[in-house]
């Protein structure tokens, strides 16, 4: 059932009497919990029991979804907590930021850019929580990778939880200074590489992603299909041919790789939590490679309402924030948020043997800067 159909037969029998149907039919018993599923089967069947635990949330602070990181954050002491974000000083990396250290949170300001990084840290100097912006972080570079996650790993001895954040999108043919192209270099390879390091210390990881790992043509538009959207091509990533370089197909790419890494991760190391999440349509500089004609037009589908609504960096980081301090009884490893619930990710993100060749593929990548 799509979610428009969805939506109307809730408004029809009404948002409790709806999930309790479905969760009766699916004959599934109250005792059933998050961590009894396994990544492998995270997949659509799982959906509606945790559609029903996410509108009823389990933990007391949360009687509603919440609109905003600050009201995700809302009634959590957060203090005594590390949290990792990459990406931190701008967007949706900077809501977070903001929200988790209101709640008293440590909060590793992880950028490539040092003045962006120590400007937006001094902002937070004086509390609540407390901002580390100590050292710059440059995903497309591994060597950066390497010594940043080598001197967190000095300086922390657990990460509660790492927030793949940071992002480029639509980017012009390019590769990062390791040889993969830009878009998969900097949002999987970079993200693996310090996902990896960290992993021994990390309890959960939430992966930035996005309902463009669906894109089957040039957004805005109708070109988002859970079949036919294509599936992870690991020949493709050190290869960038100038004439032929389809951005948008790059950028899918990347942000399939997202999920399936984070499918892949609890598998790997038993001990981590981790999920994948798309924010919805937010207004941050990740545009920055857009045309004007192509922002105006996700404008006017927005306007229109043919299009996601626009979110401010606030209203878009709840997911993120949420899935970052939830109960980890109530996250379901392995799986696709969105609008801080369980949503359906598509087909080509369901192949957990791809989930484990794109894992594969960058240990090998990667392993240099392992050792
Ligand atoms: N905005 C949306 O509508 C939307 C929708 C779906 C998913 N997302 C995802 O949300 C995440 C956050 O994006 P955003 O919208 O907040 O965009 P943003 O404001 O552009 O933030 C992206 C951040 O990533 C950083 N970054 C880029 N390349 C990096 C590198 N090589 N090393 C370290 N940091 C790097 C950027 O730093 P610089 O400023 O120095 O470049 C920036 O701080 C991305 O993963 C994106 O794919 C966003």
């Amino acid at each position: 059932m799509c979610r428009r159909e969805r939506n109307a037969k809730i408004r029809d029998t009404g948002l409790l009497r709806y999930y309790l149907n479905v969760y009766v039919q699916l004959g599934q018993g109250s005792g059933v919990r998050a961590r009894e599923r396994s990544a492998v089967n995270a997949g659509s069947d799982v959906f509606t029991k945790h559609v029903l635990r996410s509108y009823m949330p389990a933990t007391k602070e949360h009687q509603t979804l919440p609109k905003t990181a600050l009201e995700a954050v809302k009634g959590y002491d957060l203090s005594g907590k590390v949290f990792l974000i990459t990406g931190a000083y701008s967007g949706l990396g900077a809501a977070s930021t903001r929200a988790l250290l209101s709640a008293g949170a440590t909060v590793i300001a992880a950028g490539r850019n040092a003045k962006s990084q120590a400007d937006f840290a001094a902002g937070f100097s004086s509390g609540p929580g407390t901002i580390d912006a100590e050292m710059t972080l440059d995903l497309g570079n591994l060597a950066s990778v390497r010594d940043f996650a080598h001197h967190i790993q000095a300086k922390y001895a657990t990460i509660d939880c790492l927030m793949n954040n940071a992002g480029v999108m639509n980017t012009p043919p390019g590769k990062t200074s390791d040889g993969f192209e830009v878009q998969m270099g900097t949002n999987v390879i970079g993200h693996f590489l310090l996902a990896k390091l960290l992993a021994p210390q990390t309890k959960r990881q939430i992966w930035l992603s996005s309902t463009a790992h669906l894109l089957i043509g040039d957004p805005p538009g109708d070109v988002h299909d859970h079949a036919k959207a294509p599936r992870i091509n690991l020949d493709i990533i050190d290869k960038v041919d100038d004439q032929a370089y389809d951005s948008w197909h790059r950028y899918q790419q990347s942000k399939l790789g997202n999920i399936l890494l984070a499918k892949r991760f609890p598998i790997e190391f038993g001990h981590i939590e981790s999920c994948a999440v798309h924010p919805g349509v937010v207004r941050t500089n990740l545009s920055r490679h857009m045309s004007i004609v192509s922002i105006l037009k996700y404008v006017w589908a927005a306007i229109t309402g043919k299009g996601s609504k626009i979110l401010t960096p606030e209203q878009g980081a709840r997911t993120q924030t949420l899935c970052a301090i939830m109960h980890p009884e109530d996250l379901v490893p392995g799986g696709y948020y969105a609008d801080c619930i369980l949503a359906r990710e598509g087909d080509s993100a369901q192949h957990m043997d791809d989930a484990k060749r794109l894992y594969d593929y960058c240990d090998n990548a990667t392993r240099h800067f392992q050792e």
